[in-house]
């Protein structure tokens, strides 16, 4: 992950006249445990690559929730939090050439200047002018308004015909749940695939794991709930791994033989221990949790089990294809909404998620 906010290339800086800075309204983080509604400045062009958005809708990710709990320590007090979001183009640079104002747009949650090394080999998330900087290095997209950098790869058309609340899910979970999930574990036709954590990034994982016709899914979490929402999905096998026992049954639901993609999506050492331990020989273990603690690598058991394992941010390069398939109705990116607010009510949607078993919540949509 890149966090680098220096220029390395030429832009052109354009000047802001004092005196022009109108008010928005902006979710805040005010450290760990601490969020405010608050009014804060209207962001204005800095960059001429930049664009302006005005958001129209919005929702929060498990990644928010681990910023609120303040284990993501790039982010620092007073941030606009937020990486996902459908918008209109209300502002552009003078070297913004593939969108003008008045564009609809989703948002990538990666910024990438398309320029560098890490950009060229398709690495975006690792850009060295970018990366995951939205609602981390930068002020976020639960707001009024957002600025973009790089609007021309951080931004996508949004066609008319698509529903605004499926296409926020091209923002961040769609790409994430395909690319670290279902891409990085190589799920192919006839596999028997795990997803460890049945959030909106391991649904997301779920539902694009499904395009490339596995044979079995089974789906883990603590959440009798989420798990419903996952049987909802299709011909899934479900396991609450709360009583301790899901590698047993996970074992027994694959006749001892074990899973040949086991997707982690929650960021815990106990879940990547379940990964490790219901792989098949050959198999693919493919991280997507944020974790903030070290994690075991049981070698002792899996050194000769031919097994490999991936980790990686979000490029965000499967963003277009993504967005045609939800446009064709491949893929019901809908389904994963459960719960509606305002901006005005963005920390009761908060709550909502944060509550998520409770509340019986997976996605919250924020309007504005
Ligand atoms: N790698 C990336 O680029 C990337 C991008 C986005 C999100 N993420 C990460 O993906 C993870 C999932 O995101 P999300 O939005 O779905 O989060 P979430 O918090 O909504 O969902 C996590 C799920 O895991 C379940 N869970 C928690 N502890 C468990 C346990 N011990 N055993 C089984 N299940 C358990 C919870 O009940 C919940 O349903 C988070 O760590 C998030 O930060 C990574
Ligand atoms: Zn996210
Ligand atoms: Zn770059």
């Amino acid at each position: 992950m890149n966090h680098a906010t220096n220029y390395h290339y030429h832009v052109t800086f354009r000047v802001i006249e004092a005196g022009t800075f109108s008010l928005m309204k902006a979710l805040v983080f005010d450290g760990p445990n601490r969020l405010r509604l608050e009014d804060k400045s209207k962001p204005v062009i800095t960059l001429n690559t930049d664009a302006i958005v005005r958001i129209t809708t919005t929702t929060i990710c498990g990644t928010d929730l681990l910023i609120l709990k303040g284990e993501i320590p790039t982010v620092s007090k007073g941030r606009i939090l937020g990486h996902e979001g459908v918008g209109v183009i209300d502002e552009i640079g003078s070297e913004v050439f593939g969108f003008q104002v008045g564009d609809k747009v989703v948002i990538s949650l990666i910024t990438s200047c398309g320029k560098c090394d890490y950009c060229k080999k398709g690495m975006y998330s690792h850009c060295e002018n970018g990366g995951w900087l939205l609602g981390n290095c930068i002020d976020g997209t639960q707001a009024e308004y957002v600025r973009i950098p790089f609007a021309d790869t951080g931004l996508y058309h949004l066609p008319d015909d698509i529903d605004e609340e499926a296409a926020v899910m091209l923002s961040c979970v769609l790409p994430t749940g395909l690319e670290c999930g279902t891409l990085n574990g190589q799920v192919k036709p006839g596999d028997r695939v795990a997803i460890v954590g049945a959030g909106p990034v391991g649904l997301a994982a779920l539902l694009t794991a499904q395009l490339y016709s596995p044979a079995e899914i089974i789906m883990i979490d603590l959440d009798d709930s989420r798990l419903e929402a996952a049987r909802s999905f299709g011909d899934i096998q479900t396991v609450n791994s709360s009583n301790g026992k899901v590698v047993e049954q996970v074992m027994l639901l694959t006749n001892d033989l074990g899973v040949n993609v086991a997707i982690e999506a929650v960021g815990l050492p106990a879940t990547f221990d379940i990964c490790q331990a219901i792989i098949a020989p050959g198999g693919h273990i493919a991280n997507i949790g944020v974790h903030d603690k070290p994690v075991k690598l049981h070698l002792e058991k899996l050194w000769d089990s031919n097994i490999t394992i991936t980790t990686g941010l979000v490029d965000a390069e499967t963003t277009n294809m993504l967005l045609r398939l939800v446009e064709s109705g491949r893929l019901d990116a809908k389904k994963l909404v459960t719960h509606r607010f305002k901006l005005t009510e963005i920390i009761q949607a908060y709550n909502t998620f944060w509550n998520a078993a409770k509340e019986h919540a997976i996605k919250v949509i924020i309007t504005n």
